[in-house]
Formats: C-alpha cells, structure tokens, sequence
C-alpha cells in the first residue's frame, strides 16, 4: 500500500469493499422490454444459477426452486399465464392490454426464471425465513447478472400466487409457493439506467444504550 495520497489506497479490504459497493448499487431492474434479442451462453445461467444456491438458508433448507424457461418453454409459459389470467379474472375487470403483455413479456427475454418456494416437510423453520431465503436467492441472481452486465427483472403479476400457477410448475404441496419470474437478458443499447434510494437515516433506529 502507498503512503501517497495521490495514489488510490489499493488494500485488500479497501478493493473488496469498493467492488461490493459498486456492485449492489449498480444492480437496476431492466424489463424485457429493454432487453436485447441476444441469446444467454449456458455458461452465463449457471453462473447465475449457482449463486442463487449460495443464499442464506436457516436449518439449511434451502428452499428455493427454479423452473427455467427458454426458448420454446417461453412460449408455453406465455400461453399458460394467458389462460390463467383469464379464468382468475372477473369478466367485467379483464385489461385486454394485461392479457397482451403476459403473452408477449415471456417472449422479449431469451429466459425467464420461474422463482419457486419448496415448503420444509416438519414445518421448523417459520414460512415467512423460507419466503425470506428465496428472496436472497433472487438477490444473487440479480446480483450476478449485474456483474457480467446482464438486464434482470422480477416480476409478480397476481397469478403467481394462484394454485394454478404453483401446480403447474410442479411444486405439488399446497404449501409451495410461486414467488414471481425472474426475466433474464442482455439490455439493449441504452446505457444502464439509474435509481435512487431515501436516506438511509430514515430507515435506521440506532439504540446505543
Ligand atoms: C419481490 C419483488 C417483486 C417485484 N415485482 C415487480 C412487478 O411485478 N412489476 C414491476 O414492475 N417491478 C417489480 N419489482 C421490481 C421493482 O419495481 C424494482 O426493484 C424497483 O423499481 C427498484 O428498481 P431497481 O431494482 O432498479 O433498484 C419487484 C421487486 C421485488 C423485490
């Protein structure tokens, strides 16, 4: 390390620190329709996949479950949440523009990631910490994606929640839930975009004595 302050402090921790830093807070939602028609290597998904295996996990149980549409998959995927849609939806409430768009989103990325739940057989470990672990296994996703430059977008239309969904994914136990799509992809060329957060002093409480 250089004593000279014009030089950047190049320590290990320093290094690590600013890489978590840039990761995290350049990780964006691109949707597919900022995706671009490029196809993703298999080399890519299981780079993606594999990190979304290193979540955390209480009792190690590892809940999450991944059903991965490509390819052909997307269009029996499109075609299923269509019909979906319409026998969930009230006749007098269906958006023809909603029934649109889930036939042709799956479609404008080259994969989309149905995000599963597998319920623990003895029911130890509360839902909501299983609810929790997948999510941090989406994060590792997006996270991963966001580091080769990928575009990820979890999306949660209502019928993901629906029995119909879960069953048809194949988690069979009515315990199982279905959390959303995770869209994968490679963004179009439009630069990345950027987000905001509040203050993070809003959201703390800090209890010193
Ligand atoms: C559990 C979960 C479900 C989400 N579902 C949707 C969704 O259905 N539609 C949507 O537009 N964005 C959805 N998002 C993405 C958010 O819109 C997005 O994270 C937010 O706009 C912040 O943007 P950023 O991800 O680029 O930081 C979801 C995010 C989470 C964590």
């Amino acid at each position: 390390m250089s004593d000279d302050p014009n030089q950047p402090n190049l320590d290990p921790l320093t290094l690590r620190l600013a890489a978590a830093n840039a990761l995290i807070r350049r990780r964006r939602t691109i949707k597919p329709k900022d995706m671009s028609e490029k196809p993703i290597e298999n080399a890519h998904l299981a780079a993606i996949l594999e990190n979304a295996n290193w979540a955390p996990t209480h009792g190690m149980t590892e809940p999450w479950r991944f059903f991965v549409f490509a390819q052909e998959g997307r269009q029996r995927l499109a075609e299923f949440m269509q019909s979906l849609y319409k026998k969930i939806t009230p006749e007098d409430q269906h958006r023809p523009d909603k029934f649109d768009k889930l036939g042709s989103q799956p479609l404008m990325a080259p994969v989309v990631v149905a995000i599963g739940m597998k319920r623990q057989e003895i029911e130890k470990i509360p839902e909501i910490e299983e609810l929790a672990a997948v999510a941090c296994a989406v994060q590792n996703m997006h996270l991963t994606a966001s580091a080769l430059g990928m575009a990820g977008f979890w999306s949660s239309p209502p019928l993901s929640y629906t029995d119909e969904m879960r069953e048809w994914l194949g988690l069979g136990d009515p315990r199982d839930k279905c959390l959303g799509f995770f869209y994968l992809g490679w963004p179009k060329d439009e630069g990345w975009p950027e987000s905001t957060r509040g203050p993070i002093t809003d959201k703390v409480t800090m209890v010193s004595q």
